[in-house]
């Protein structure tokens, strides 16, 4: 098992996949992008199957969720998919993603054991969505989300985070298309995780502002908290149910006292939390021949030293090293 002193079990894990993006989310990277992990820093294939084989039979993991970067870059996706699929215990196997290139491969990746992905998108605009991302791909995204739902990788849950003077009007509109369209929509708080250390408290749309918002066209009643469990997002019943939404209120709201999370990094690194700045080095272990049991141990003692939070709030804060895209949200 991975405990931390705090006695929180880790049984989720978020596995990186690439630090690669094919878009430019203005709270996530600068439009030039970023410098790119190297291909021999980049676990293989075969090391990252290694390593989740490792956290499912030795480790306790039940849940295995792939991000990026954007993971559909990742040539050999879907065989990975496939292999973990194969595992005994076989865990539930998700995708978090901008569903760009999902048309073609919704399917495949279905047939492979993928069980349901979560999709980012943040405006139902053609022109916001240019500006925000700095690409001319909401039309992919679109298609992206249609091929998810009907290839059944459900539910198919949306993530939309709110920015200023660009989608922040948009709450209401969004909903009611999420919820025509089968998809549960989450807002999320603006995190600092941006490449660019841009993110300021004060410019960040909060999850009362998100909530303020939708009351103005819907009735919202908050589901038991029972029903959250260890998930970030905190639900709400729409107009008396059954349609929910979320709100992932990581800065306002923090859920670290139920956090079951560990990470994989794309170069093979352990961080016990998003906002870690330390990292446990798995890569050079592997790649000098540590068996899979001394590969546990290193992963047990990196979750050990877990903090109780992420510390935004201390006024000693500081940002990690590494931006989201290259920690894999
Ligand atoms: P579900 O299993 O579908 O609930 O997935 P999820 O919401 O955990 O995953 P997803 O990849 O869709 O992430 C949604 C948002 O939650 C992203 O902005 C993540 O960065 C954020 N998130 C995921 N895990 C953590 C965490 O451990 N701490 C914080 N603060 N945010 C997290
Ligand atoms: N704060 C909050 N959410 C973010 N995401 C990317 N960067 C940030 C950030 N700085 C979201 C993406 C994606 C999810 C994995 O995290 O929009 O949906
Ligand atoms: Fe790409 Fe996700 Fe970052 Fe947007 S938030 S640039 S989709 S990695």
């Amino acid at each position: 098992m991975l405990v931390d002193t705090y006695g929180r079990v880790a049984t989720d894990l978020r596995v990186s996949l690439t630090d690669r993006c094919n878009l430019r989310c203005s709270y996530c990277m600068p439009e030039e992008g970023l410098q790119w992990l190297t291909r021999p820093e980049l676990l293989t294939d075969d090391e990252i199957v290694r390593l989740i084989g490792l956290a499912v039979t030795r480790l306790g993991v039940t849940e295995v969720r792939f991000t990026g970067g954007e993971p559909l870059l990742r040539p050999g996706l879907t065989g990975i998919v496939e292999r973990c699929a194969a595992l005994t215990p076989r865990p539930r196997l998700s995708l978090t993603t901008n569903a760009i290139g999902l048309a073609r491969t919704a399917a495949a990746l279905r047939a492979a054991g993928l069980d349901r992905v979560n999709v980012s998108l943040d405006t139902l605009r053609p022109e916001v969505f240019q500006r925000l991302t700095r690409r001319d791909r909401h039309h992919d995204v679109l298609r992206g989300l249609e091929a998810a739902r009907a290839a059944g990788l459900t539910p198919v849950k949306i993530n939309t985070v709110l920015m200023p003077g660009l989608n922040e009007d948009e709450a209401p509109e969004l909903l009611s298309w999420a919820i025509d369209g089968g998809y549960e929509l989450r807002f999320i708080e603006q995190m600092p995780l941006d490449a660019q250390h841009g993110w300021r408290r004060e410019g960040m749309i909060t999850a009362a502002d998100v909530l303020r918002s939708l009351r103005t066209r819907f009735t919202l009643t908050p589901e038991g908290a029972e029903a959250r469990g260890a998930a970030p997002a905190e639900r709400w019943l729409v107009d008396g149910g059954p349609h929910r939404v979320g709100v992932i209120a990581s800065v306002t709201r923090p859920f670290c006292a139920a956090c079951d999370r560990t990470r994989l990094t794309a170069d093979g690194q352990i961080r016990n939390c998003l906002f870690a700045r330390e990292e446990t080095d798995l890569r050079t272990a592997l790649r000098s021949g540590a068996d899979d049991e001394e590969i546990a141990e290193l992963w047990r003692a990196a979750m050990r030293g877990k903090k109780p939070g992420s510390g935004l709030d201390d006024p000693s804060f500081l940002q990690p090293d590494r931006p989201m895209s290259a920690i894999g949200g």
